[in-house]
């Protein structure tokens, strides 16, 4: 996969809205775990400095050297990563950087990946249909327009792409493969299609529903979103930027689900599910971009905000004041343990 990122740039969305739910502190610690072309992540360094540090992953290579680059003059403070979110936890481990204070998804595309033919994401530019975020990701768009059945192509773009005419796209596709190009699936799509209707390009639902197959967006989502709960200190912050309805679906479920106490289905009796609310909610509605910021930057028009701060669940505040109790009475004053118990744990509920 050949691109040349470094000359086009990307506009970070919501930025100011971003720091602000992040809640970016002098000396903190924060977890980019979309960095891009590092716009979200120089706004983050610059505020979080003196002493701040950052953890930039992306699974695009092109896109690690960019923010890289970008971000040389922090780079005492930063570490950019080449890695799926969905390896979170398991670079945070690897790189002994945890618990942090806050965590950043930016889901979808850069600019910069937008911008660049050779990755296949742009139906307004010719190019192969790949649709990888990583070259070291097998599958491509070209394995699934060109080998899936028409059935699976129908249900792939009717659910990841929620485009009505995924049946006549399908048929059409399979009819006229193989496609090769980008502007080649376009046509095929636009025709299967009768044509342009509004202001949204008819092939935009089919290549999301491809790009989403192609890297299992909405799979790593979902794991991801597990793995930074855990990885959040106390009143840590997550913020999650998602750009379509399938995404915000599963960031806000999340997030509701995290933030009750019992889930249980409706009429259970008593509580039989032990659950614990682990985040409380920050964004009761989502926050959207400003007009003035959609004139300026229309790729933001779709972006939508949700923030959460970590709490921590009746499990983790036992474990917490326990290993609290024992390093504030430290093994000689072992025998003031209970007492000290008792207060913390007062302490604690009165907050
Ligand atoms: C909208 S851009 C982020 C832009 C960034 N916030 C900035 O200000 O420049 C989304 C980035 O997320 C990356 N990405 C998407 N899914 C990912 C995943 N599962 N793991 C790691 N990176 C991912 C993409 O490669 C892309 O660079």
């Amino acid at each position: 996969m050949v691109t040349d990122m470094s000359t086009s740039s990307h506009t970070p969305v919501l930025l100011e809205e971003t720091v602000q739910a992040l809640a970016v502190q002098p000396g903190g610690r924060y977890i980019d775990c979309t960095v891009g072309g590092g716009g979200h992540a120089a706004a983050i360094l610059d505020r979080s400095s003196p002493g701040g540090q950052l953890l930039g992953i992306d699974a695009d290579p092109e896109a690690i050297k960019v923010a890289r680059t970008r971000l040389e003059a922090h780079s005492g403070s930063s570490l950019f990563v080449n890695e799926n979110f969905l390896n979170l936890q398991a670079s945070c481990i690897r790189y002994d950087f945890f618990p942090v204070h806050g965590i950043l998804f930016d889901l979808g595309l850069s600019s910069l990946q937008l911008g660049s033919p050779a990755r296949g994401f742009s139906f307004q530019h010719e190019g192969p249909l790949d649709m990888r975020l990583s070259p070291a990701q097998e599958l491509t768009a070209d394995e699934i327009v060109n080998t899936y059945s028409e059935n699976e192509l129908a249900r792939l773009i009717g659910t990841y792409g929620e485009e009505g005419y995924s049946r006549q796209i399908a048929r059409r596709i399979v009819q006229k493969r193989p496609l090769r190009t980008t502007l080649e699936l376009a046509r095929v799509v636009e025709q299967a299609t009768g044509g342009r209707r509004g202001k949204i390009h008819p092939a935009t639902r089919t290549f999301q529903a491809l790009r989403i197959a192609v890297n299992q967006e909405l799979e790593h989502l979902e794991a991801a979103l597990e793995q930074a709960t855990s990885l959040l200190g106390f009143q840590g912050r997550l913020v999650v930027i998602s750009y379509h309805s399938l995404e915000d679906r599963i960031v806000k479920r999340f997030m509701l689900k995290e933030a009750r106490d019992c889930i249980c289905p409706p009429g259970t009796p008593s509580c039989v599910c032990g659950h614990t609310a682990s985040l409380r909610l920050l964004t009761r509605k989502v926050i959207r971009p400003s007009p003035a910021e959609v004139g300026f930057n229309p790729r933001s028009r779709s972006a939508r905000l949700r923030a959460a701060e970590r709490l921590l669940s009746r499990d983790e505040l036992d474990e917490t004041i326990e290993k609290l109790c024992f390093s504030v009475a430290g093994s000689s004053t072992v025998w003031k343990r209970p007492a000290l118990l008792k207060e913390v744990r007062r302490a604690f509920s009165a907050v």
